[in-house]
């Protein structure tokens, strides 16, 4: 390597290093007039009643009487559509983009009593939200990931009939940094399908709940303790730590945007404390709609350990043994509290309707050392062969049966029978997919920081 090539791998290395300032940032307050209307965590939202965003015949803008002082101020107002209606954000950066949308239901007084919210939602050809009704309470967040391929992402709002209403209280476009989702081209199962996502749980173990406000991508990671499942009561092998020190994120690794601070500094362990390896897992469930497959993050950070080369254990999901004897400390070259991310693919329909991760020690796991650790988990959905993260259903059909008349038939039997098309695939795809443990493992492709010679993977993969 000429001393030429190495300064311009620093160089690069450093820019990766730097703050995430993604090319795309579209942040929408939806059903207000306001050029800026800032959030808890001070993001500037622009009203969609000035901006040209928004294309609908029949919208109402909304504004909560009676707010709640605690919730941030993108939930007093919202937008109601009686006609299907979208929003057209301009694309910078072709690629994939993390798409937001809020939803926060408070007394919609003046819509009228016969009706109720029941809606559809599609973004640049995929189905997002099919059928959907939001119930009071707390506000709902839904996290997607869409690829626009032009130089624009629409986000239509459709209502399932006359008798619906359709509403959104804001939304969020954001250019995804690349290194998020790099490894997502390695797990898909078919390479020419392009795929959306939905996050459908971002878990920080042995934490507490990460806001937007901590986290560089202002998602939120709740806490792992209503996914934990308790065997034999043994509480003390699922110990949580937590870590003040620093994470050492290191170039080639997993950056503040794979995961927060926040969420690797804490973690629950497997500990042995006498002169035996504890027979313990650790054990968690999540619920999962079957029908479709799911990308599994497993986050770790040894933030445990008093020195490197004393941690080793097993990862199965849903009974399978993933990754055999990970060494952390090789995987982070030698170096205590950073970062290592592992992605899986799991399809469900294979399994029960739920994902089950276990952590427990392998054959090179040490008495009086950490026997198993886990730092976070994160389950994205992705689409099926219909485009669809919810239902097996097109965007065709949701936009051509919300509309009416002579006109439609011709093409609404032409969409249907493209859809029967796609549901054959469907079932043809699971059939293969129905295929046992084959396993992958990325290539190493950055530069390490400590040592140019040689590189680390930052993460690694495997179908379940
Ligand atoms: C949509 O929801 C309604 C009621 O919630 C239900 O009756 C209907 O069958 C659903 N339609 C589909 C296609 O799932
Ligand atoms: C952000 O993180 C710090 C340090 O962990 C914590 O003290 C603070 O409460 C967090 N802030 C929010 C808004 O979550
Ligand atoms: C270690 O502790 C476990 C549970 O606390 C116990 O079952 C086991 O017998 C102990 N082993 C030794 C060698 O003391
Ligand atoms: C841990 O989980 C795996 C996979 O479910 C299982 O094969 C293994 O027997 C479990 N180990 C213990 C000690 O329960």
């Amino acid at each position: 390597m000429s001393f030429f090539h190495l300064l311009l791998s620093l160089a690069i290395s450093i820019a990766l290093v730097s703050a995430f300032s993604p090319a795309d940032h579209h942040l929408i307050d939806c059903g207000t007039t306001a050029s800026t209307v800032l959030d808890h965590d001070h993001r500037p939202f622009t009203g969609d009643g000035s901006s040209t965003t928004l294309s609908s015949t029949k919208s109402l803008s909304l504004k909560n009487s009676n707010p709640d002082p605690n919730l941030s101020p993108i939930y007093h107002t919202a937008r109601v559509f009686t006609k299907p209606s979208h929003y057209k954000f301009k694309i910078q950066e072709k690629g994939t983009h993390l798409v937001r949308i809020h939803f926060y239901k408070f007394d919609f007084m003046n819509i009228g009593t016969t009706c109720h919210d029941q809606f559809h939602v599609s973004a640049n050809g995929y189905v997002l939200l099919h059928n959907y009704s939001v119930s009071k309470g707390n506000p709902r967040i839904k996290d997607f990931l869409i690829t626009a391929d032009e130089d624009e992402l629409v986000i239509r709002f459709i209502p399932v009939d006359q008798t619906s209403f359709a509403f959104v209280n804001a939304i969020e476009v954001i250019s995804a940094p690349k290194d998020l989702i790099d490894n997502f081209k390695y797990v898909s199962f078919d390479h020419n399908m392009r795929y959306a996502y939905e996050s459908v749980y971002r878990v920080s173990v042995g934490g507490v709940k990460v806001t937007p406000f901590n986290d560089s991508l202002w998602r939120n990671w709740v806490p792992d303790d209503e996914f934990l499942k308790l065997g034999d009561g043994s509480v003390e092998s699922y110990k949580k730590i937590h870590f003040d020190g620093r994470i050492n994120y290191r170039v080639g690794g997993a950056s503040r945007e794979v995961g927060p601070d926040n969420m690797y500094n804490s973690a629950r362990l497997i500990f042995g404390v006498n002169d035996s390896v504890p027979k313990v897992n650790m054990t968690w469930v999540f619920p999962v709609k079957k029908g479709f497959s799911y990308i599994v993050r497993l986050h770790f950070c040894d933030i445990a350990s008093i020195s490197i080369g004393l941690i080793y254990f097993n990862v199965y999901i849903n009974g399978n043994l993933v990754y055999e004897n990970l060494d952390l400390s090789t995987l982070t070259n030698y170096m205590l509290a950073s970062p290592f991310y592992a992605d899986f693919v799991v399809d469900s329909e294979k399994f029960s309707d739920v994902i089950r991760v276990d952590i427990g020690p392998s054959k090179s796991s040490m008495p009086h050392a950490v026997d198993g650790m886990l730092n976070g988990v994160e389950i994205w959905k992705m689409s099926n062969s219909m485009s669809s993260l919810d239902g097996e259903v097109c965007v065709g059909q949701l936009e051509s049966k919300s509309q009416s008349g002579g006109q439609m038939s011709r093409l609404l039997s032409l969409t249907a029978a493209v859809c029967l098309l796609a549901i054959a695939f469907l079932v043809m795809r699971r059939k293969a997919v129905a295929k046992g443990l084959a396993g992958w493992s990325r290539v190493p492709v950055d530069v390490s920081e400590i040592d140019l010679k040689s590189s680390y993977p930052k993460s690694a993969g495997v179908s379940v």
